[in-house]
């Protein structure tokens, strides 16, 4: 082998299925990890790039990277937003692949379909937060829409809430509905997952959780459907009126210096001066490192958001590529061979 060979390891989708990286634990392991080691000042996060290609539709690619320095890592995930892909063609509206490289000679060790990571990476932040948040108790959850975040979301809650055993879905069409029954019900043979109807408050009212993931912008979920001890965890845009924040006792999101600068309810909440930095309880992290409390009596209403912090994609990238690879899973990719000037046919090669 040539020593200036550069390989890396290429892991489709199915490779990472097939490896057991559809593990929320695996996950929520990862993303705790991820936001310690932030919080330790161990992990380079510079901005995101943002390319908008359409004003009105917000179609983009954004570009995350983050290093953790200690795992001598550093990834970037390359993500794709078309919020029009599923109702004009049919297709997923978000896709991502990533890129991990070593941080020794700085070389790539592995090029992966990065959309299960990003999509698993938005179920364990909510996981997570309804650890510490959610009555460990809850036995019914409510969902306000019924595609792939939400479908990530049930997985992740019934791993935080093992008790959880009746699952109800409200989405826009009873076809979309009809469509997560079919392809929950059979990953969770002890919970009941049934469509509510299109009917919103069907779907939530008196559930323990509930998960607002859609693609609308309108105050979808109201605060009367909300019952005392709920947790909520909100994933989308504007989904809820802004009673649903106020008769929260905790709100809590992933980042909030982030998330008050968006379009979410509580961005918009907090710019119609009708929210302010006293009104959240803190950070995930924060709850991760005991720093605050988490939920203290059965009668709390509690609301988790988060938009997403790139150094967790990264983090659990790294350890679906470990476990990816350990399981033997994914195909060589030979980036190159040798070095450019070392190749004896580059005189026949070369376009001058
Ligand atoms: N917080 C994060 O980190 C994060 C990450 C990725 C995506 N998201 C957001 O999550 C949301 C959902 O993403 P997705 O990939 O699951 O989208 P999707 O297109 O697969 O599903 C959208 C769902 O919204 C439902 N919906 C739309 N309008 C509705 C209405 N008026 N009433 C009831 N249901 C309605 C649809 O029926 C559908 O089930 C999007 O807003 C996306 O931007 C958040």
């Amino acid at each position: 082998m040539n020593p200036h060979e550069i390989r890396c390891q290429y892991f489709s989708q199915e490779d990472l299925l097939a490896a057991g990286c559809l593990d929320m634990n695996l996950a929520m392991d990862a993303a705790e990890e991820s936001m310690r080691l932030h919080a330790e000042g161990d992990v380079l996060f510079p901005e995101k790039i943002v390319q908008i290609f359409k004003e009105e539709t917000q179609e983009r690619i954004n570009c995350l990277p983050a290093t953790f320095r200690s795992k001598e890592i550093c990834g970037v995930k390359w993500v794709s937003v078309f919020p029009l892909n599923p109702v004009q063609h049919g297709l997923q509206n978000l896709s991502a692949v990533i890129i991990l490289s070593e941080i020794v000679n700085g070389f790539p060790v592995a090029f992966m379909e990065g959309t299960l990571c990003s999509n698993i990476r938005v179920g364990a932040m909510g996981g997570l937060a309804a650890k510490h948040l959610a009555r460990p108790d809850s036995e019914t959850i409510g969902f306000i829409g019924s595609g792939e975040q939400a479908k990530m979301h049930l997985i992740a809650m019934k791993t935080a809430l093992p008790k959880l055993k009746l699952c109800r879905v409200g989405a826009k069409t009873e076809a979309e509905e009809e469509q997560f029954v079919a392809e929950m019900s059979p990953i969770f043979p002890d919970m009941e997952v049934v469509g509510a109807g299109t009917s919103l408050q069907k779907a939530t009212e008196d559930a323990d959780v509930i998960v607002t993931a859609t693609s609308a912008q309108a105050p979808l979920l109201k605060a009367e459907w909300m019952k005392p001890g709920c947790f909520y965890s909100h994933v989308g845009g504007w989904e809820d009126e802004y009673a649903v924040a106020k008769q929260c006792e905790k709100i809590v999101c992933d980042d909030w210096e982030t998330v008050k600068h968006r379009t979410q309810t509580l961005s918009r909440m907090y710019k119609d001066g009708e929210l302010t930095d006293d009104s959240i309880h803190g950070n995930l992290v924060d709850l991760v490192l005991g720093k605050i409390p988490g939920r203290e009596s059965d009668e709390e209403r509690t609301y988790f958001n988060a938009v997403g912090l790139a150094f967790v994609d990264v983090g659990i990238a790294h350890a679906m590529y470990t476990r990816a690879k350990e399981a033997g899973k994914g195909s060589d990719l030979v980036v190159q061979e040798k070095m450019i000037f070392e190749h004896e046919e580059l005189k026949d090669w070369v376009r001058l």
